[in-house]
């Protein structure tokens, strides 16, 4: 299995002047230190990864980079990169050359506009766009391996990067109505995402310490599912807990809510996250 990069002293150097916070030393920011908000609408005083309430063999595991998880799915993305796939003979490369290069910084700034159609998209929707319209190959289906391999492939080009998405502008109307949805009681408990993971982040529900509800360690591997998992399959997971009726991956609904749930972790690190 190929080795993993670490989040290296620079990148967290590099995290923490864009984020505004002090470097400490360590795997610190958003961590063991919380992420500051820059935004005074931000409703979080302090902003934290859920790496913060994972058990400290789950955060070994996360941190290992022989052991991480989701390794042999980052492989997979590595291998489709260079592959012709579909009717124009292209592969990612042939536009994209190199991965480290060309990818590095940019599923920091995801889900944003795509100014050609108007539409908001996360990473997988993009991957698929150019699967569609560039290589003339059939979409990868969501949470199967390929997309999984490769939005992971994608994000960890990014890995320890702070999460920077664009919400004014023709993002706006987006971002409002993922904030909307966020509020927004539903299900038989009548219970809204700020009811888990803004009123009550570290406290117990059942048998899980809550956490902010952050998406910046997807895909996370799940040690539940035995794999990784898209951010949209978790908030399907979220809204069948208050048994609400879940909408689908690639939803208009969730992709706004990504946005907005991405704003609320402005500036934690990029990380393959792995999780309960
Ligand atoms: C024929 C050329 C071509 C191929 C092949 C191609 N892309 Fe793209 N890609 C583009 C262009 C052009 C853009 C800029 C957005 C647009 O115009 O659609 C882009 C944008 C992207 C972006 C967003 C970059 C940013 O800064 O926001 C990602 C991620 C991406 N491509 C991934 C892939 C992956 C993964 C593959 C292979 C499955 C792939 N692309 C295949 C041409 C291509
Ligand atoms: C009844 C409580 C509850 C509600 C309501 C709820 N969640 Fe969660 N959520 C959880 C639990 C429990 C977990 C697993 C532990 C944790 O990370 O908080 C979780 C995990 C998450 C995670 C993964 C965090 C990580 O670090 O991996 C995200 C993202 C998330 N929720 C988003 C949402 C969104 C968005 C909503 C609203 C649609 C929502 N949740 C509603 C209970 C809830």
């Amino acid at each position: 299995m190929k080795k993993l990069k670490t989040l290296g002293l620079a990148t967290i150097i590099a995290a923490a002047a864009l984020a505004g916070t002090a470097y400490a030393g360590e795997r610190v920011i958003g961590v063991t230190k919380p992420v500051m908000p820059t935004d005074k609408s931000d409703p979080l005083h302090e902003i934290w990864s859920g790496y913060k309430w994972a058990t400290p063999p789950t955060r070994a595991m996360e941190d290992d980079e022989i052991a991480n998880p989701s390794g042999p799915w980052l492989d997979i993305g590595e291998a489709d990169w260079t592959k012709v796939d579909g009717k124009a003979g292209k592969s990612c490369a042939t536009c994209h050359n190199d991965a480290t290069k060309s990818m590095k910084g940019v599923s920091t700034h995801y889900p944003l506009v795509d100014k050609a159609s108007g539409k908001l998209m996360g990473i997988e929707a993009r991957i698929n766009n150019c699967r569609t319209k560039y290589m003339k190959a059939k979409p990868w289906k969501w949470d199967k391996k390929d997309l999984l391999g490769m939005t992971l492939y994608v994000k960890h080009q990014s890995l320890g990067m702070p999460i920077n998405v664009k919400v004014d502008g023709a993002a706006k109307p987006f971002f409002e109505a993922g904030k909307k949805f966020y509020y927004a009681r539903r299900g038989q408990l009548d219970m809204s995402c700020a009811h888990c993971h803004e009123a009550n982040y570290g406290h117990y529900i059942r048998a899980d310490i809550l956490s902010q509800g952050q998406t910046n360690g997807f895909p996370t591997y799940r040690l539940k599912w035995q794999k990784p998992g898209s951010v949209h399959r978790r908030f399907k997971g979220c809204n069948k807990q208050v048994r609400a009726k879940p909408f689908k991956q690639g939803s208009p609904e969730y992709t706004n809510l990504e946005l907005y749930v991405a704003w609320r972790g402005q500036g934690l690190p990029t990380e393959m996250a792995v999780r309960k």
